[in-house]
């Protein structure tokens, strides 16, 4: 798996093909058994001091919001990044307001997360990345559970921010919508493996990633056989 800098690359597959694990590994919070992530050209290793500078440099949305929220409001939740990278205060500060008015949530700030949304908690965990300006941003499953205009909206504030701070997104997603039409690279997983590495376009054209992957035809046709069926049973 290769990333360029600035690039948007996808991590596709089904449900329980690995993606989440993989995001997982890249960030040290699970240990390959073999093989060797580098990441920034620098070897991940076990050394605590190793991996606090890694992850200085990366934003990790997770897939659940609840897994990621846990102070008491959402300032401080927000806050939490920036401090732990003993910024001065007063840039915490500037950080925090900056990252709350990018996600519209300054009405928030005193809320407890658990008071919000689905999706102003997925704009509060992101705030609460933005405020550490990571140079890698991985988004795990960014859109899943949002309506279009939660989408719409999303994607606006993400890629606003990727041009103004040059970042790099790894995203995961297995809606094959933003695969194709954010991503400039992508790798499809299948069972636990990279089956493909290449551009969007190519890849889900490809006779057996379709058949895995499955598609909004295949829906289609399965409604419509079933529907003239049930036809059939009422005469
Ligand atoms: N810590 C773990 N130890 C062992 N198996 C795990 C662990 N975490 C996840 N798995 C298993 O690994 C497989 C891949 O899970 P993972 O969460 O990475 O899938 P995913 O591609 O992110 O799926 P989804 O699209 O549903 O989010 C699943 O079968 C899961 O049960
Ligand atoms: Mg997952």
């Amino acid at each position: 798996m290769r990333i360029e800098e600035n690039s948007k690359y996808a991590l596709t597959g089904n449900n329980g093909a690995g993606k989440t694990t993989l995001l997982r590994l890249l960030v040290g919070l699970l240990r390959p058994k073999s093989g060797t992530i580098k990441i920034f050209d620098k070897a991940l290793t076990r050394k605590k001091k190793d991996l606090w500078q890694i992850r200085q440099n990366i934003g990790f949305l997770f897939q659940n919001p609840d897994d990621q929220l846990f102070a008491p409001t959402i300032e401080e939740d927000v806050s939490f990044g920036a401090r732990n990278l003993k910024l001065e205060p007063e840039e915490v500060k500037r950080r925090v307001k900056w990252a709350l008015e990018a996600v519209d949530l300054v009405d928030f700030k005193d809320f407890s997360p658990f008071n919000l949304s689905w999706g102003q908690k997925k704009r509060a965990c992101l705030a609460g990345l933005l405020v550490m300006k990571p140079k890698l941003l991985i988004l795990d499953e960014p859109f899943a559970n949002l309506d279009f205009k939660s989408i719409i909206n999303h994607l606006a504030i993400i890629e606003r921010l990727r041009k103004e701070e040059n970042m790099t997104i790894l995203f995961t997603s297995h809606n094959l919508f933003f695969v194709e039409h954010w991503a400039d690279e992508m790798l499809v997983l299948n069972e636990g493996r990279g089956i493909f590495e290449g551009h969007p376009r190519e890849g889900l054209n490809l006779p057996n990633i379709r058949e895995i992957m499955g598609s909004y035809d295949e829906i289609r046709d399965l409604i419509q056989n079933h529907n003239s069926n049930q036809k059939q049973l009422i005469f």
